[in-house]
């Protein structure tokens, strides 16, 4: 089993490729992270603010090329080849989709082989399809000795999994793995694109992760129906984005019920990121949990991505004594919930996550950094 180091999930990963395509000299490796939202979830497609880490659990992919005409991927145990790239449905649809995606910038990319291996879990809201992407993409792009800006690449990768898997993301996840700073956090401004970073204050206060095993699925109909319902919402209003809403005309409009809770959410959760991106520049512990939990009860009622399942592991984090605050991570409908506690308390809060779901896997989130950092041999300054 690899540990968490990325050094020793890409030697897995190479070992992957081996297993399934034969021994030989494997030339490019890249390993990407997951990410964990704090505040800014559902808004990343209607434009709105999003505080966010990338975290230590990630995907390695190895890549060299092929000596056939054919695709090879080998990911968990399971291996396919394909004579092309394009989608048809099995693991190697999100795998592939880079070499489409990098094809279409006018990149050369050959029929290629690729072993993958992972410590994020799949499905659990922590972006574990952008990190996939974004380890193959850069792992290709090594194998061609090409370079990317930051922008070019998380453009690359989005248009990955919208445009050749078909999954109706916005730009977040993406944005996270590549530009998160090394120790901090990341507030990303999806209406103008621009990003800061934030470092993470404390020494002795960490995130926990539960992730339910309630798999979600981002390309799903649930989520597709929030998206297209928020930007009902903001084309009957008449903005652009959640961050030109404001309440009296909210209250004036006569919304449909629903389309009104959810550019509700858009703009109270866009403004609670930037007063979360205030509480984690102060220092300030409890404001943070305070806007994680409200978070979550937004995600619960107004945008309804929450299940009783989680809202109840969500709870017992709450419960414990040194939580500051807890709320579902990434598109909901089931997933990873990830509390803020003091380190002390820390064991005790994974504890009641796991019991409240039956024995979920929990373990600690801290700040990694992303692609620019991490490959700047392929990402331009
Ligand atoms: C998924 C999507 C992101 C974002 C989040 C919810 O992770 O890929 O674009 O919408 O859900 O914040």
């Amino acid at each position: 089993m690899p540990t968490g180091e990325p050094n020793d999930l890409t030697a897995a990963a190479v070992l992957a490729l081996e297993g399934a395509g034969g021994a030989g000299p494997v030339p490019a490796t890249a390993w990407a992270p997951g990410r964990c939202t704090l505040v800014g979830e559902h808004v990343d497609y209607a434009g709105g603010l999003v505080l966010c880490i990338a975290v230590d659990l990630g995907i390695a992919a190895a890549v060299r090329r092929s000596r056939t005409r054919h695709h090879l991927v080998a990911s968990g145990g399971v291996i396919v080849t394909r004579s092309a790239a394009g989608p048809v449905g099995d693991i190697g649809d999100r795998v592939l989709a880079p070499v489409i995606a990098l094809r279409d910038r006018g990149l050369p990319v050959p029929a290629v082989e690729v072993g993958i291996a992972a410590t994020l879990p799949p499905g659990a809201g922590l972006a574990s399809s952008a990190a996939l992407i974004v380890a193959v993409t850069t792992a290709i792009l090594r194998l061609l000795g090409a370079t990317m800006t930051a922008r070019e690449l998380a453009g690359a990768a989005l248009s990955a999994e919208r445009d050749v898997v078909g999954v109706p993301c916005g730009p977040l996840d993406q944005r996270a793995v590549i530009d998160a700073p090394a120790g901090g956090a990341l507030l990303l401004d999806c209406r103008s694109g621009d990003h800061e970073q934030v470092p993470w204050p404390w020494v002795d206060v960490v995130l926990v992760g539960c992730d339910t095993g309630t798999q979600h699925d981002v390309g799903g109909v649930e989520y597709r129906r929030r998206r297209a319902e928020t930007e009902m919402g903001l084309e009957a209003l008449g903005v652009a984005t959640c961050q030109d809403l404001r309440v009296p005309a909210i209250d004036s409009a006569a919304l449909d019920a629903t389309v009104e809770r959810r550019v509700r959410h858009v703009m109270g959760e866009s403004l609670r990121a930037a007063e979360a991106a205030d509480a984690l520049r102060q220092g300030d512990v409890v404001a943070l949990g305070r806007l994680m939990s409200a978070s979550h009860r937004s995600l619960r009622d107004l945008h309804e991505v929450s299940t009783p399942a989680i809202d109840a592991v969500v709870r017992a984090a709450q419960a414990v004594p040194g939580c500051a605050g807890a709320r579902i991570v990434g598109a909901g409908f089931g997933g990873a919930v990830v509390a803020l506690v003091g380190r002390a308390a820390a064991g005790a809060c994974g504890a009641a996550m796991a019991a409240a779901c039956d024995g979920g896997q929990t373990f600690e989130l801290r700040p990694s950094p992303g692609l620019a950092v991490l490959a700047p041999d392929v990402v331009r300054g």
